[in-house]
C-alpha cells in the first residue's frame, strides 16, 4: 500500500543514510550502483551540462576547462560532460571530489580507462580559492540544511573562476510518490529505500533559492525548474573573498 504522503512544505532534516560515512562495503557499493542506474533513466546529467555550456560560452568557450564534481559518488553523470568536451574538442580536466573513501574507489574504478578523470578524497569546504573553471555538484545540496547551504554555496563560489552548477530535487509530491514506487519495486538496499524519497523532501522550491540568494556573494544565483523534478542553479564564481585554505587538492589522496 502507498504510504500516506509526507508534509513536503518545509524541507525534512532527518539524516539520509548516505551521510553516514560508516556505512561502507557491499550496501554502500550496491546503493551506488543503484544510483547510477537512476540517475540514467532520469536523464540525470542534462541540467548539469545545461549548466556547464552556458558558464563555457559566457566564457568565450575556452579550449581547455577544469570541472571540479563535489560529492561525485561514482560521478556517472560525467561521462554526459565528456562526451560534451569531446565533440567540443574542450581539453577537459575533470576531478571527482567526495567525503567518502569506499566511494572515491568506486568512481576510480569506474573510470579507470578515463584518462581525462581525477578522483580526489576530500571535503567541498576546503578547496583552494579560484582553483578550478567549474564547480558541479548534483545532488548534493540537499544533503545541507537551510542553515549550512550559504556556506556550501559561497565555498564553491570561491573555488570557481567561471561558476558554479548545481543540480538538485524539486520537493514535490509527485517525485517523492514516484521515487518511493519506483525503489519499493526495484530496489531491496536498505539505502536507496531509504534515501530516494527522503532525498525529495530534503529538495528545494523556489522560496529555499530565494532565501539562499540574499546571501551576500550569491546575488546573481539564477535557478530554473526542469524536466523530472530538477532544478538547475547556476551562480558566478566569486573569487577572491576571504576564506582558511585547509587543504590542497593536490595534496588530497588520489585514486586515479
Ligand atoms: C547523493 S550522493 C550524490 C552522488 C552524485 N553526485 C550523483 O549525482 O548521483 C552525495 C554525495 O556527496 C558526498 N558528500 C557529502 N558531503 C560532502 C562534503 N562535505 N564534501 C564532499 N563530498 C560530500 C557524499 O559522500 C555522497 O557521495
Amino acid at each position: 500500500m502507498l504510504k500516506a504522503f509526507p508534509d513536503l512544505t518545509q524541507r525534512s532534516d532527518a539524516p539520509e543514510l548516505m551521510d553516514d560515512y560508516s556505512i561502507g562495503g557491499y550496501e554502500l557499493a550496491e546503493a551506488l550502483m543503484q544510483l547510477r542506474n537512476i540517475n540514467t533513466w532520469l536523464g540525470a546529467a542534462w541540467p548539469t551540462l545545461e549548466g556547464v555550456n552556458r558558464l563555457w560560452r559566457q566564457a568565450g568557450a575556452p579550449s581547455t576547462l577544469t570541472i571540479l564534481d563535489v560529492g561525485a559518488g561514482t560521478g556517472d553523470g560525467n561521462r554526459l560532460l565528456l562526451r560534451w568536451a569531446t565533440r567540443r574538442r574542450i581539453q577537459l580536466r575533470l576531478i571527482l571530489l567526495d567525503l567518502h573513501p569506499e566511494t572515491c574507489a568506486a568512481a576510480a574504478a569506474y573510470y579507470q580507462d578515463e584518462p581525462r578523470v581525477q578522483v580526489q578524497q576530500g571535503d567541498l569546504f576546503h578547496i583552494p580559492v579560484q582553483s578550478i573553471d567549474i564547480v558541479t555538484a548534483s545532488l548534493v545540496a540537499h544533503h545541507f540544511s537551510a542553515e549550512q547551504l550559504p556556506s556550501v554555496v559561497l565555498a564553491m563560489a570561491r573555488a570557481a573562476r567561471l561558476g558554479v552548477v548545481i543540480n538538485d530535487l524539486h520537493r514535490h509530491f509527485l517525485a517523492w510518490g514516484s521515487i518511493w514506487l519506483l525503489t519499493r519495486l526495484l530496489s531491496r538496499n536498505r539505502m536507496i529505500r531509504h534515501d530516494a524519497p527522503l532525498s525529495v523532501r530534503r529538495g528545494f522550491r523556489p522560496a529555499d533559492f530565494e532565501q539562499l540568494r540574499t546571501t551576500p556573494g550569491l546575488e546573481q544565483l539564477r535557478y530554473q525548474w526542469r524536466p523530472m523534478f530538477r532544478y538547475l542553479v547556476v551562480v558566478p564564481g566569486i573569487g577572491n573573498v576571504e576564506q582558511p585554505t585547509k587543504h590542497n587538492l593536490d595534496n588530497e589522496n588520489l585514486y586515479a
